[in-house]
């Protein structure tokens, strides 16, 4: 089942009719033992508050793709306008439109690769519109996200200076919902051609003589809902028809613009299967997955992003642990059409998604971010990074202003979430190995709900340093973990962990200190054994060497 017309309140302009019914979680059963990745992290039970973690660096797994740390743009409330784009004329201080504070916060990130200009809004998104000089280009109306009217001045160039500005790796969606094959294959002429060719000779007039490089397409975005309700079927011959004509205007295969088709949404095995069956392996690099952790399984009453109880924040992080099955099940019909894991899957939609902040634009999804969303952010990269032999990419949802934001802004004013920092120390697995993890953890018990306290994930890096992230669910008991190292010949440790005094702490324009990270002094190694006491309601990211 697809998801319903769970989005459609907030979205006071979409046509109720182009969305399916919201698939409600299941309370996810208790694994009593789980294996996480082809038997790299292995979770089983163990006595309250100890755990225990073995981590064997002479089985080093595969190399943790620096994408999955990736974000998503928007042209949706105030992600691009207010939240990235001032322009040049405001007296916010900026960079070439760019706001200073944004720029200097994302740049700290090393954020790896960006996805724009939706969502929703790709599959509307005319880029000629959006292109030449800004005072002249015709604006449209923002059906999905809010029905306000889009002026246009964050288009092609706008988006792909800034990613070149920060050194990201952009990520386009082209519009097959309401586009053509023509207009998407201008396009990437107009972005990646170094030929004097009609398309290439436009960007040169419009004051950009050479080519950007741009990686990563995606070919539509929710084909299934927003992009044009199409059947998989229809989808699959679409995707192939929009592939053939995404031209490589760089020769080698360095070169080579890696192609992401329209995924499943949620549970949808029969999309993944079709996809799958369809369109053979050597046709597409990626198929994206979408997952949104709604705190109380309901879309139509998702929860407050700051206000919620005990029950409420353990069933959120039930309900996120959702995507392990997700991937495990998806993977597996992906492994029997393409065992040698040519394709990879790409989360390039996840992330919490609560009621609207009151008194905002519903249209808008503006939340606020809390100790919860840093959990469960670091949660979901340790699945990321579990899987790491067949997800490639992931792209949270968004990155400015929108849903579990990176960074909220008021005017002149900008803060970090708890988000964020998770983000940014989680910095150091990008691009690591990832090191085999057995972890034994207690449960953490509310009610029905039973998860398990603890998620790790260890890796490492290109100068042998070995970092080991940690997150504790349990917001009233500290876990003291004994971790053994095998083909480790580091000598100490050092960590900083995000913790508050409550999961419901975040940072205000008033606070913006509430939530951040502070130096770990809770592990230590003697004889080769690490021990951690983790405490309540925290991530902690180690680096031993
Ligand atoms: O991220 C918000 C919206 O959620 C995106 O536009 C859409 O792809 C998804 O439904």
């Amino acid at each position: 089942m697809e998801k319903e017309n769970e989005k459609d309140y907030e979205k006071d302009f979409h046509p109720s009719n182009t969305m399916n019914p919201p698939t409600l979680l299941a309370p996810l059963p208790y694994l009593g033992l789980a294996v996480f990745c082809l038997g790299t992290v292995i979770l089983a039970r163990a006595a309250e508050s100890t755990a225990t973690l073995a981590i064997d660096a002479t089985k080093p797994g595969p190399v943790i793709n620096k994408n999955l740390y990736g974000q998503f743009s928007e042209h949706l409330g105030h992600c691009i306008y207010e939240g990235i784009w001032v322009g040049p004329d405001s007296p916010i201080p900026n960079t070439k439109g760019y706001r200073n504070d944004v720029l200097a916060a994302l740049k700290t990130l090393a954020v790896p690769q960006l996805r724009w200009p939706g969502g929703c809004f790709a599959d509307e998104y005319h880029w000629k519109d959006g292109i030449g000089p800004r005072e002249t280009r015709p604006s449209m109306f923002n059906s999905h996200w809010g029905g306000v009217v889009e002026n246009n001045h964050f288009g092609t160039h706008e988006f792909l200076d800034l990613c070149e500005l920060l050194g990201i790796e952009p990520y386009v969606c082209l519009n097959v919902g309401s586009g053509t094959v023509q207009e998407a294959m201008e396009w990437v002429e107009y972005m990646t051609s170094p030929a004097s060719s009609p398309m290439a000779n436009m960007r040169r007039a419009h004051g950009r003589d050479q080519p950007w490089k741009v990686p990563y397409l995606a070919v539509g975005n929710e084909s299934w809902g927003c992009g044009g309700n199409m059947t998989a079927a229809f989808y699959a011959d679409n995707y192939k028809r929009y592939n053939t004509f995404i031209k490589n205007y760089v020769p080698g295969d360095a070169n080579r613009i890696q192609r992401i088709a329209c995924g499943p949404n949620e549970a949808n095995y029969e999309w993944t299967e079709t996809m799958m069956k369809n369109v053979p392996a050597h046709q597409m690099n990626g198929l994206a997955l979408h997952y949104y952790t709604i705190p109380t399984g309901d879309w139509k009453k998702k929860g407050s992003a700051t206000d919620f109880d005990e029950g409420q924040y353990a069933a959120t992080l039930r309900h996120t642990l959702k995507m392990e099955e997700l991937i495990t099940k998806h993977s597996a019909i992906m492994d029997k059409y393409d065992p040698d894991k040519k394709v990879g899957l790409v989360v390039d939609e996840w992330g919490i998604w609560t009621d609207v902040e009151p008194g905002t634009n519903p249209g808008f999804l503006y939340q606020q971010n809390s100790l919860r969303d840093a959990l469960l952010a670091a949660i979901n990269l340790h699945l990321f990074q579990a899987h790491a032999d067949r997800i490639t990419m992931a792209n949270i949802a968004q990155m400015v202003n929108v849903l579990q934001a990176m960074i909220l802004t008021d005017k002149e004013k900008m803060i970090v979430t708890p988000t964020y920092h998770v983000f940014e120390m989680f910095k150091v697995h990008q691009g690591a190995t990832a090191l085999s993890l057995t972890l034994t953890t207690p449960d953490y018990v509310v009610g029905e709900t039973k998860i398990p306290a603890v998620s790790a994930s260890a890796s490492r890096d290109a100068a042998g340093k070995i970092h080991v992230s940690l997150t504790n669910a349990n917001p009233g008991t500290a876990i003291t973990i004994s971790a053994a190292l095998t083909g480790v010949t580091a000598k100490s440790v050092s960590g900083r962990i995000l913790t508050a005094p409550a999961v419901t702490a975040h940072n205000t324009f008033a606070a913006p200190h509430a939530v951040e990270p502070a130096k770990f002094e809770g592990a230590a190694m003697a004889n080769g054994k690490l021990t951690i006491n983790l405490p309540a309601k925290s991530v902690v990211m180690l680096t031993l060497e």
